[in-house]
């Protein structure tokens, strides 16, 4: 795919179907991650991949979350499901390291670059990708069990699959109305 066309046609599918990336691509799709920008080459990241089994435990994270927010009924059993709406969830988490120059917010940042670059490598491949964050991406419990601490942050989960259906980009809008020059 043309480059040109890759970024400026860059858009999400939130309805993925099987088959999964294969493991030659996510090879691809993590590796585009592992090209953020990245000051002062921290690598200020962790990649967590579930698919199969892995969607059924984020699942029960996402339940065991909802449980102790006192979710009850369909609330609570959509929790589990969240992730089964995809059949590959990677969740990107910033990993904050100590340094004296490098801010924690410059390290989110190239961790939500990271993601960028893996949804941009899934279109790249004919797959179809969804950035997501809501509420269980800042949970205490999700974080804990994920092993999100201190500074470290949960950036999103990346649902990745086969688009059900190709989407077309929504309309470019007017540069205008977001740039000046100074
Ligand atoms: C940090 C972040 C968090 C997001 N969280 C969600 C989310 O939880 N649920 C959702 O439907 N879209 C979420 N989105 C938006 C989608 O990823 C997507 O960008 C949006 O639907 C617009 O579609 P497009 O990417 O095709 O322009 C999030 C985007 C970002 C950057």
């Amino acid at each position: 795919m043309d480059a040109q066309q890759l970024l400026l046609n860059r858009h999400s599918n939130p309805r993925l179907s099987e088959p999964a990336p294969n493991a030659e691509q996510l090879q691809l799709i993590l590796q585009a991650g592992l090209r953020a920008p990245d000051h002062a080459m921290l690598k200020p990241y962790e990649f967590v991949v579930a698919q199969q089994q892995g969607l059924n435990r984020l699942g029960d994270i996402f339940y065991a979350a909802a449980s102790a927010n006192g979710e009850q009924g369909q609330a609570l059993a959509r929790a589990r499901l969240l992730p089964t709406r995809a059949p590959m969830v990677i969740t990107v988490i910033a990993k904050v390291k100590a340094h004296p120059k490098v801010p924690a917010l410059e390290q989110h940042i190239t961790a939500g670059c990271a993601l960028l670059q893996m949804q941009q490598m899934a279109q790249a491949l004919g797959l179809g990708g969804i950035w997501r964050t809501g509420s269980y991406a800042r949970d205490p419990l999700v974080r804990q069990a994920l092993g999100v601490d201190g500074d470290d942050e949960i950036v999103g989960f990346l649902y990745l699959g086969t688009p059900q259906k190709s989407l077309t980009p929504s309309t470019p809008k007017a540069v205008s109305d977001y740039c000046r020059l100074l």
